[in-house]
């Protein structure tokens, strides 16, 4: 296992992506990313303040894909956790890897794959404040505490409680996790728009499945989506 650290980098996930010799649980630090990347696409505004790392996770032949394919809601469950431990909020999980804390999004998460390698980017806002580009739909840490925490600290809480809590995973516990994540649900019963590639359907957010996708009424019907980004109505 390596540490990278940066001052200033394209973005963690990239590089990390990008490495030659990878090893399980590598991680690159930056302070400030230039071209920080979230899911579909979107940007991810990396100011000085923020925590935003990535970490190497080796694939384990053994293990089916099935099972990896709910690798993202894992990683949320963890956060979740280490964020509980960190201050009494009230933090929710807004699938399929967002942490929302008092309707704002706190942190993200983006993962990826080269070969037999997953790439677990995260971003927090810890210590910055929002820019007001984002500052309807985001919130740091410091502008709810008012305190200043320990940015390195944090990180490798975050991945010593996901490699905890992978094992209680892998160990055979999905059901727990799932029935954690479905009482933090954040989008349970709000209107929302599914944003497909090539279409958009409205209707009301309901539980997460078994298999790890999101059930939503839409016109008195359930039906579930594993993909497409979420967004809540008149946001
Ligand atoms: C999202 O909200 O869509 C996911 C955001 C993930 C951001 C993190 S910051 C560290 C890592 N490097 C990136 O470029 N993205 C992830």
């Amino acid at each position: 296992m390596k540490i990278y650290r940066f001052k200033e980098l394209d973005s963690t996930n990239t590089f990390l992506k990008n490495l030659e010799i990878k090893n399980n649980y590598d991680v690159a630090i930056a302070d400030k990313q230039t071209l920080g990347r979230g899911r579909s696409g979107n940007k991810w505004s990396s100011e000085i303040g923020g925590a935003y790392f990535s970490f190497l996770l080796k694939e384990n032949p053994n293990i089916s894909k099935e099972e990896y394919s709910r690798l993202p809601l894992v990683v949320g469950y963890s956060l979740l956790k280490t964020f509980e431990k960190l201050e009494g909020l009230d933090f929710k999980f807004k699938w399929t890897n967002d942490i929302y804390v008092l309707d704002k999004k706190l942190s993200g998460i983006l993962v990826e794959k080269r070969e037999d390698f997953y790439i677990i980017g995260i971003g927090i806002n810890l210590n910055n404040s929002i820019t007001e580009e984002f500052r309807e739909k985001g919130i740091s840490l410091k502008e709810i505490t008012n305190k200043d925490y320990n940015k390195e600290e944090l990180i490798f809480n975050v991945i010593e409680d996901f490699k905890n809590n992978l094992n209680y995973y892998f160990s055979g516990s999905w059901y727990e996790i799932l029935n954690y994540l479905n009482s933090k649900n954040y989008l349970f019963g709000k209107n929302i728009i599914i944003d497909l590639r090539n279409k958009k359907e409205e209707g009301i957010g309901q539980t997460i499945s078994k298999k790890g996708e999101f059930f939503v009424e839409i016109k008195g019907e359930i039906r579930s989506f594993s993909i497409g980004e979420i967004h809540i109505k008149g946001f």
